[in-house]
């Protein structure tokens, strides 16, 4: 029988999730079926439970805006869901609906195994305060740097993430920093978790923060060249989009969903290679 999975958002159509997890299944010649959902914005529950009790499906993704309702769905946790408040991935299992969040665990798989980052001794800055930085800022803590410091345009809304993480984190030193006061500081690692790149916009870090051979890490994927990783690239810093983070988040929730973990150098390879193709038609 053919399991069936799905990814769940608004808007879905350009997801790249379905190819993702149709070469993870290829790896293991499993039987997967994994499609695009598009839920209305004020119907994600009811769509979710339908698309699920249509298919006897066994599990989805959730991608924006509706990490936050995913969680609220979801019967029960785990730790790392719980402590985001967020839901990447549901797993279904008669009525039980399993959350979990594979965005941290993917970005830091990426900027560690991929990208040769070691946190030990680093200082890292993460930039934003919204869903998509709540959704890795355990992880990165976790990673234990000397210093995870977030700077966001509302400082308050860092002080809250920073109070949580600092509440159930003694890994390292957490840190809030406002934007202005930015200037004298120097990081290893710069992490946008900002909306910005989609506007074509700049995050407020002014271009001292980056230091020659550091590395600067952009979430989103498809724009290697943001305002963002282009200032660091002026700088001598190492630039990377998250397209790493993708793959990587999509093998986490291959494994909370079949207990095997693919392989992800050959998919990231192969979806750089269409996204340079893409480039070179426009
Ligand atoms: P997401 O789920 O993608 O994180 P979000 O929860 O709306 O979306 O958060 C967007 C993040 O990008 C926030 O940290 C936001 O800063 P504010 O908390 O001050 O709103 C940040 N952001 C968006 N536009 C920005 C801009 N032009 N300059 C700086 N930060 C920006």
């Amino acid at each position: 029988m053919t399991d069936r999975y799905a990814v769940i958002g608004n808007p879905v159509a350009h997801s790249k999730s379905p190819e993702i997890h149709a070469a993870f299944a290829r790896e293991f010649g499993l039987d997967i079926h994994y499609e695009r959902v598009l839920s209305p914005l004020d119907k994600f529950a009811s769509t979710v439970i339908a698309w699920r009790d249509g298919n006897s499906a066994a599990g989805a993704n959730v991608t924006l805006p509706f990490k936050m309702e995913a969680f609220a769905l979801a019967t029960e946790h785990t730790a790392r869901a719980r402590r985001g408040g967020a839901v990447n991935t549901l797993k279904f299992d008669g009525a039980r609906i399993i959350g979990d969040n594979t965005d941290g665990a993917g970005l830091c798989r990426d900027i560690v195994d991929n990208l040769g980052f070691e946190f030990s001794g680093k200082r890292v800055l993460l930039l934003g305060a919204g869903g998509a930085a709540r959704g890795v800022a355990g992880a990165l803590a976790d990673a234990a740097p000397a210093l995870l410091a977030i700077s966001n345009r509302t400082q308050g809304k860092a002080e809250e993430l920073a109070a949580k993480l600092a509440a159930d984190v003694a890994a390292c030193d957490i840190k809030v920093i406002a934007a202005e006061k930015l200037t004298t500081n120097r990081f290893d690692l710069i992490i946008n978790a900002t909306a910005t790149s989609l506007n074509d916009d700049l995050p407020l870090v002014p271009a001292a923060c980056f230091v020659e051979g550091g590395l600067a890490y952009d979430m989103m994927y498809g724009m290697v060249d943001t305002p963002f990783l282009k200032l660091a690239a002026s700088r001598g810093a190492r630039t990377a989009d998250g397209l790493g983070m993708l793959v990587e988040q999509a093998a986490e929730s291959f494994m909370l969903w079949r207990g095997l973990r693919p392989s992800t150098a050959p998919v990231m390879a192969s979806l750089r290679e269409a996204q340079h193709a893409a480039r070179a038609v426009r």
